[in-house]
């Protein structure tokens, strides 16, 4: 169990807490998915649980598709193929894009799963019960070609606010305005075959009654005055202009209204509504799955002591920071969010242009997870993603500073100490570590150094500060650099061993912290250190163990026995970059 202090408006507070429930959005079975999600919602929270796990806390990391809504069945309609054959393909490329990459969920799961109908509709009648949820009628464009009304992207026209032309029926995706209906200027169907000019017509509809949250929603965010600016500026100013919100939809692709009402039987429930349920439906799956319970989900769901934490786009932030939470109060007894993790944009860096771009189909722009592990180790582009983590301002995919960073840092600065402070050990001291022999200051110094260090990492880590973590391993690998070359062992080998021993043996202390400290983020160069070292990095899971964080700075007693260093991060060569470089920009990422 972890206790952490906060220093909030309503004073200091103590949370403790015996769970980690972490979730990451779940991506549309819309399309591949793409190094710009991975570097805002997956690979920080992939980071964040790997930690946790190694910490020995009970985690459990959830995620999954989520499958209804406009652009899946739009896809269908110009494919002529079924919506579920469009979540099928994209289901399982991205859930296998994700475990090749490393993302370590405990379920990854889909909200087209028939237990998510129970979930979302169990969801759904408390709210009704308590009298949060009511009809009305309301004006909505409607093709008369078609015979039908126009959802969402069915309809598109100009934003009555910022003339963008390609904006929604009810909201516009360039300036987020959100607008009746008939304020749309301009509008017309955008189905395959049909953009004729729609009508208006009355169809009744329920909605969520969020401004009965207000109060509750402002107390919770006022809670937590540690957020990021970004996710507390869009919640307050959702907060203090709330109105209620269609939460049912003119489709036959969602889950049923459990309702006994004539207009719910054609109509769905909005698939804003029950994908972030889709958290919970997973959990419930695990909990079936791992433990053969469907009442396992809600030690995670309903106890106090579950810290819960959202891990976004900017995009995700008003439904995880306001109307989710307000459902879940709706429900009366789920614990509420403590962090809602919102990351800005990657975009990408134009190298003809000169400019950065937001990364989009039609531009061609993109990277799928699919292409970039093709090319590289896994490796290679977590620590990229991770050293450029778009956490508080945008940040651009550039492939100079991609090869930059990941061969000056990560190969240069950590797999450099590394490898030679190995090969010097096994070399001189019979494939071991070295006995400890005199310490002078300079020894003292860096070894009473790693554990500072190791703390530092840990607390950028606890506080979901990535880039400051990834760049503090660094740091603990220029030092023991600096040390390296000041003590230069290739000279003293020559007249002192015991020096030299001494010196390979605080080297050899540095890199057992280094494996430990690069898990969450290299995983793969972790485990390999770690047989090189002869040690087991601990993985923890959903049932928690000891604090395989610390062991980090305890000591490999002289004389325990090495292997021959491998090579942990292979320098990437600038003729390949040039090449994917120019693939890229052909359009070839995706
Ligand atoms: N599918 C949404 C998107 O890609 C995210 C849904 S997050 C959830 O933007 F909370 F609703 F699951
Ligand atoms: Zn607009």
């Amino acid at each position: 169990m972890s206790t952490e202090t906060q220093t909030g408006a309503a004073g200091p507070k103590t949370t403790d807490f015996e769970r980690v429930l972490v979730t990451s959005a779940l991506p549309y079975a819309n399309g591949h998915i793409h190094l710009g999600h991975i570097a805002g919602a997956y690979l920080p929270a992939d980071i964040y649980v790997r930690y946790m796990r190694m910490r020995g806390e009970k985690v459990l990391y959830i995620g999954g598709s989520d499958e209804f809504g406009v652009p899946i069945t739009l896809t269908a309609l110009k494919e002529g193929i079924s919506p579920q054959e469009v979540i099928d393909r994209y289901h399982f490329a991205n859930k296998e894009a994700f475990e090749r990459l490393g993302i370590s969920y405990d379920m990854y799961g889909r909200t087209s799963w028939e237990l998510h109908v129970d979930t979302t509709q169990t969801f759904f009648k408390a709210l009704d019960d308590d009298g949060k949820i009511y009809a009305e009628e309301v004006e909505l464009w409607y093709s008369e070609q078609s015979d039908r009304f126009l959802p969402d992207r069915y309809v598109r026209g100009t934003c009555p606010k910022c003339g963008y032309t390609n904006a929604n029926g009810d909201e516009c995706e360039s300036c987020g305005a959100q607008y009746a209906a008939h304020d749309l200027v301009e509008p017309r169907a955008n189905i395959p075959g049909d953009s004729s000019m729609p009508i208006l017509k009355k169809s009744r509809h329920w909605f969520l009654d969020l401004p009965e949250f207000k109060e509750p929603l402002k107390t919770w965010v006022d809670e937590h005055p540690e957020w990021r600016a970004n996710v507390r500026g869009i919640a307050l100013g959702w907060i203090n202009d709330l109105r209620a919100r269609c939460i049912t939809r003119d489709t036959d692709w969602g889950v049923p209204i459990p309702l006994d009402d004539p207009d719910a039987a054609k109509k769905r429930i909005y698939v804003w509504f029950d994908a972030p349920i889709g958290y919970v439906t997973n959990t419930r799956q695990w909990g079936i799955e791992q433990e053969n319970d469907d009442t396992a989900w809600e030690q995670w769901w309903k106890n106090p002591k579950t810290r819960l934490l959202h891990f976004i786009g900017k995009d995700n932030i008003p439904f995880h920071a306001v109307i989710f939470p307000a459902m879940l109060m709706g429900q009366g007894d789920y614990v509420l969010a403590d962090q809602v993790v919102g990351n800005e944009y990657l975009n990408v860096y134009n190298r003809q242009t000169g400019k950065s771009e937001k990364g989009s189909k039609s531009r061609g722009n993109m990277i799928s997870v699919k292409w970039a592990l093709d090319q590289f180790p896994r490796d290679v582009i977590r620590y990229y993603l991770c050293a450029i983590a778009p956490e508080s301002k945008d940040a651009d995919f550039d492939w100079d500073d991609f090869m930059n960073r990941y061969n000056g840092e990560l190969c240069d600065v950590v797999g450099n100490f590394i490898h030679r402070s190995l090969t010097m050990a096994v070399k001189n001291f019979a494939q071991a570590v070295p006995p400890e022999g005199t310490l002078d200051a300079e020894d003292e110094a860096l070894l009473a150094y790693i554990p500072e260090q190791v703390d530092a990492i840990g607390e950028s880590l606890s506080n979901c500060r990535f880039r400051q973590a990834i760049e503090r391993v660094i740091e603990l690998g220029r030092k023991a650099n600096v040390y390296f070359d000041g003590k230069a062992p290739w000279v003293t080998r020559k007249t002192d061993l015991d020096r030299t021993g001494t010196t390979l043996y605080v080297c050899c202390q540095v890199v057992k912290a280094l494996c430990h400290v690069l898990a969450p983020f290299t995983p793969d160069a972790a485990e390999r250190l770690g047989q090189t070292l002869g040690i087991t990095l601990p993985e923890g899971g959903p049932e928690g163990g000891e604090d395989g964080w610390n062991l980090a700075k305890i000591h490999l007693p002289a004389g325990h026995a090495l292997e021959k260093p491998q090579v942990l991060f292979p320098k990437v060569d600038p003729d390949v970059i040039a090449e994917l470089a120019a693939a890229h920009e052909r359009g070839e990422a995706f």
